[in-house]
C-alpha cells in the first residue's frame, strides 16, 4: 500500500478557484470517498447535496458573507482582527487584508467554487455520533480530492449558528423539521487559484503527544526485542 501521510500532509484549504469545471469521474471519487469513512455503529446518517447551479451556489456565498462579515466586524471592534494581521506591514495592504475580512468577502468563496457539497446529518438513521461521523466523511472528501489534484475548503461557519443553518436548509429545499437533518458543514471544490505553495505550519507532535499517562513527554524506551524496524516488519509480514 502507498504512503496517504504524504497526501494527508501536503493538503491545504483552498478559498479560491479557476471557473473550470470538475469532470463527472473526479466528483464521483469524491462522494465515494464520504462513502468509506468509518461511521458509529456502521449508521452511515450522512447525506449530500451537490450544488453546481451557479444561482444557488450564490444564495450560499450571500449568506456565508453576511454571517462572516458581522463575526469579524465584532472582532475588528475588539481589536482582535487588527493584532491578527498586525506582522502585515504595509498598512495600505493591511487596511485592505482587514477590509476583505470584515466585509465577509472572505467567506463569499461558493460563488467562484465549480462544485459546492452540503453535507448533512440525517438524524432519522443516525445517532449521537452524527457529527464524528460526518467529520471523517468529509475529511475522506477533502483527501480524495487533494490526492485528483483539486483544491477544497470545509466550511462550517456559515452554517454554525441554527439561524444560517435553516436559511441554508432553506436554500437546498432540506426538510426543515429539527429531528430530520443537522447542517454539519458545506465543501467547496474545484481547481486551485494558487494562495499558499505550502501548507499552513502545524503543530510538532512534541507539544500533541503524552506517553502513557497526561504530562509525560518523554518517549519511554522499548525493549531491545520488542523494538522492530519498519523494514524488518514488512519481511516479516510477507513470510
Ligand atoms: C470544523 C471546521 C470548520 C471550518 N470552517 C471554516 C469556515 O467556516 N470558513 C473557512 O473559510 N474555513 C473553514 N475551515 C477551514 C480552516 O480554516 C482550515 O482548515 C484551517 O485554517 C487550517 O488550514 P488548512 O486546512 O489549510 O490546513 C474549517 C475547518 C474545519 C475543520
Amino acid at each position: 500500500m502507498g504512503d496517504i501521510l504524504e497526501i494527508i500532509s501536503s493538503r491545504k484549504s483552498i478559498r479560491r478557484f479557476k471557473p473550470d469545471p470538475i469532470p463527472d469521474e473526479m466528483l464521483d471519487k469524491i462522494l465515494e470517498a464520504a462513502r468509506w469513512a468509518p461511521t458509529g455503529e456502521n449508521y452511515q446518517p450522512w447525506r449530500f447535496v451537490v450544488i453546481r447551479d451557479q444561482e444557488t451556489r450564490n444564495k450560499i456565498g450571500d449568506l456565508a458573507k453576511v454571517g462572516s462579515g458581522s463575526r469579524m466586524t465584532a472582532w475588528y471592534c475588539l481589536g482582535h482582527m487588527q493584532e491578527r494581521f498586525m506582522k502585515i506591514e504595509d498598512p495600505v495592504k493591511r487596511a485592505e487584508v482587514l477590509r476583505f475580512m470584515y466585509s465577509g468577502e472572505v467567506s463569499e468563496f461558493a460563488k467562484v467554487a465549480p462544485v459546492v457539497i452540503g453535507v448533512l446529518g440525517s438524524l432519522q438513521v443516525g445517532s449521537v455520533d452524527v457529527p464524528y461521523d460526518l467529520s471523517a466523511a468529509i475529511e475522506n472528501m477533502l483527501l480524495e480530492a487533494h490526492s485528483l489534484g483539486l483544491g477544497g475548503c470545509w466550511v462550517h461557519g456559515p452554517v454554525a449558528s441554527s439561524r444560517d443553518a435553516a436559511k441554508f436548509k432553506k436554500i437546498l429545499k432540506v426538510p426543515t423539521e429539527m429531528s430530520a437533518y443537522k447542517v454539519i458543514a458545506y465543501l467547496a471544490f474545484g481547481w486551485a487559484l494558487e494562495q499558499r505553495r505550502h501548507p499552513r505550519p502545524k503543530l510538532p507532535l512534541s507539544e500533541l503527544v503524552y506517553w502513557e499517562e497526561y504530562g509525560k513527554t518523554s518517549r519511554p524506551k522499548l525493549p531491545l526485542e520488542a523494538i522492530v524496524s519498519y523494514e524488518e516488519f514488512g519481511k516479516r509480514e510477507k513470510k
